[in-house]
Formats: C-alpha cells, sequence, structure tokens
C-alpha cells in the first residue's frame, strides 16, 4: 500500500474527515503504538502544516512522558497540574489556548509557540495521555479543531494506545 496522504482539502472540516479516515486504515493492523502514534502526529503536521503536533504519555500516574512527535525538540518531562498539558490532565478537559503568554503556568518549550490545543486521551475514562498541538500564530485553533481532535484522541484511546 502506498503511504501517501489524499486528502479532501475543500475546507477545513473535509480535511479532517479525510484524515481520520486515512489514520483508521493506515494504522489498521499494526498495533505497535509508537509507530501508529508517529504516523498520527506526521500525518497532522502535513496536512495543516502545524508548528508542533506530539503526544505526552501519563507515567506512573503521576508524569506525562513525551512520545512521538513532529517539530522542533520538546520538554520531556511535565507534571501532573503543570503547564497547558498538565491542566487538560488534571482537569480532564480539552485546552483552546489562543495566546499561550495568557496562560498562567504555560510551559514554553519553544518561544515560537503563540496559540495551542490539548486535548486528553482516554480510554474507559481514565486518562493515558494528551495530544498537544502548537501554533506559531495567534488565535489559530477553533471549536472545529477540538471537535475534529477529540473525535480522533477518542480513537486513539480506544484503539491505539493500551
Ligand atoms: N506548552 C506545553 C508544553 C509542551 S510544548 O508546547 C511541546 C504546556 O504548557 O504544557
Amino acid at each position: 500500500m502506498a503511504e501517501d496522504l489524499i486528502l479532501d482539502t475543500t475546507s477545513k472540516a473535509s480535511t479532517y474527515e479525510s484524515l481520520l479516515k486515512q489514520f483508521i486504515s493506515l494504522c489498521n493492523g499494526e498495533n505497535n503504538m509508537v509507530a501508529n502514534l508517529a504516523n498520527i502526529a506526521a500525518g497532522l503536521k502535513e496536512a495543516f502544516g502545524f508548528f508542533w503536533v506530539g503526544f505526552y504519555l501519563v507515567e506512573n500516574e503521576k508524569q506525562l512522558v513525551l512520545g512521538p512527535f513532529q517539530g522542533p525538540v520538546a520538554c520531556t518531562r511535565i507534571h501532573y497540574g503543570k503547564g497547558v498539558c498538565g491542566t487538560a490532565w488534571s482537569e480532564d478537559k480539552i485546552q483552546l489556548v489562543p495566546d499561550v503568554e495568557e496562560f498562567p503556568g504555560h510551559i514554553a518549550c519553544s518561544a515560537l509557540s503563540k496559540s495551542e490545543i490539548v486535548i486528553p486521551i482516554k480510554n474507559k475514562n481514565q486518562i493515558l495521555g494528551v495530544l498537544d498541538v502548537d501554533s506559531d500564530k495567534l488565535n489559530d485553533f477553533s471549536e472545529m479543531d477540538a471537535k475534529y481532535l477529540k473525535e480522533l484522541c477518542d480513537w486513539i484511546g480506544e484503539h491505539i494506545i493500551s
């Protein structure tokens, strides 16, 4: 199978919809979590040109540890309740941050990151990690991103991370 992404780019919604379908077929039959998360991070970056896309995974119920990602090097560990990622974990809630400088305790892995969205990844109500997407533009994420990225993360929690 060719691994090129084929996206319907007529709108952002159709890009997300075609991307989600391709993630499902790309990961179908592959049970290596790192390989699948790496391809999902790469696909999101390729489709939307985000500045940074990656996963942080819960370790020992007290820290998030950097997982597969695309973009500049990033901080390796984030404590429960710290930064945007740790807050998404402790509050069990999507964090949509139009301006990272306005978020108390934001962890600046790169000074170029201006806005950010973080989505918890769960299985049966247990948080397994988060998806973190950063943009180098202010106010670059909307409720539409939240809706589709949550759909993606719900699928990841059920099928990819174990
Ligand atoms: N800004 C995040 C840290 C991770 S980097 O953005 C990749 C935070 O505040 O949790």
